[in-house]
């Protein structure tokens, strides 16, 4: 299976620093990925286009968005369409990051109608999930990780458009931004969740989807995180900002 290691920009970089890293990035990286190893770049919606001009052609490199609206256009002020994305070079697009849901108030609902929508429309879609400290402390990892993919996934639209491809990323809000990473056993025990519900949820892609994790990875634990059983790729946000440190992760 491939290996996607995707920085996630966040609302961070002007055109030219995006011009700068993603340049610096490539010529890092470009001819030396190990093999079946994919790299995503999310850059916010305004340097798509510059981030686009700098990987197009580079083998290995892929271009993605943070959200987007479910709709194909019209009067939303703000939004962005998924049309708009493929057009900018998108093949990729989040669903459900952990600061829509618990900063913008993203529900599963709309974080499903977003998720079907894209891969209606053609893109590879990355459903992230995740618990937060609460529900960790509760003892309800397996339930909320469980209804936000169900939520999501479990629809005849979503099983009828999986032509474009569908990962999802387990990201465990208390990790997110903290320096805080989730211990390997705890990892390998909530991939496993993953992996069990979408055999069941999907049975004809569940076994070959891509499960990345995500929540301060960084180069000097990458290597152990991409050992663990069920971990397809990583998600990495505030590491992605340096070329340094997301080429190390990229290459760990
Ligand atoms: P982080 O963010 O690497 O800064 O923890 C990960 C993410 O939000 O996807």
């Amino acid at each position: 299976m491939r290996t996607l290691i995707a920085a996630n920009w966040k609302m961070h970089m002007t055109r030219s620093q995006a011009q700068s890293t993603a340049r610096q990035l490539t010529e890092k990286l470009e001819g030396k990925l190990p093999e079946n190893r994919e790299i995503l770049i999310l850059p916010p919606f305004t340097s798509l286009e510059t981030v686009a001009g700098v990987i197009s052609g580079k083998d290995g490199f892929s271009l993605g968005a943070q959200d987007f609206y479910p709709a194909e256009e019209g009067a939303y002020t703000g939004e962005v369409a998924p049309g708009m994305l493929l057009d900018l070079g998108c093949g990729y697009a989040l669903a459900g990051h952990s600061e829509r849901r618990h900063v913008f108030g993203e529900s599963d609902e709309l974080v499903g109608e977003k998720l079907a929508y894209g891969l209606e429309k053609g893109l590879h879609m990355i459903l992230c999930i995740g618990e937060t400290l609460t529900e960790r402390n509760n003892g309800v990892i397996r339930e909320v990780l469980s209804r936000q993919l169900r939520t999501a996934l479990d629809s005849a639209r979503v099983r009828n458009s999986l032509g474009s491809g569908l990962s999802v990323a387990y990201e465990p809000v208390w990790a997110i931004g903290t320096g805080e990473v989730a211990r390997p056993e705890d990892i390998r025990e909530a991939h496993a969740m993953v992996r069990e519900d979408l055999m069941t949820l999907l049975p004809q892609i569940g076994e070959e989807t891509g499960i990345l994790y995500g929540g301060s990875v960084k180069p000097d634990n990458i290597s152990q995180i991409l050992g663990i059983d069920n971990v397809n790729g990583v998600l990495v946000g505030g590491a992605s900002l340096k070329p340094d440190s997301f080429s190390a992760i990229a290459l760990g």
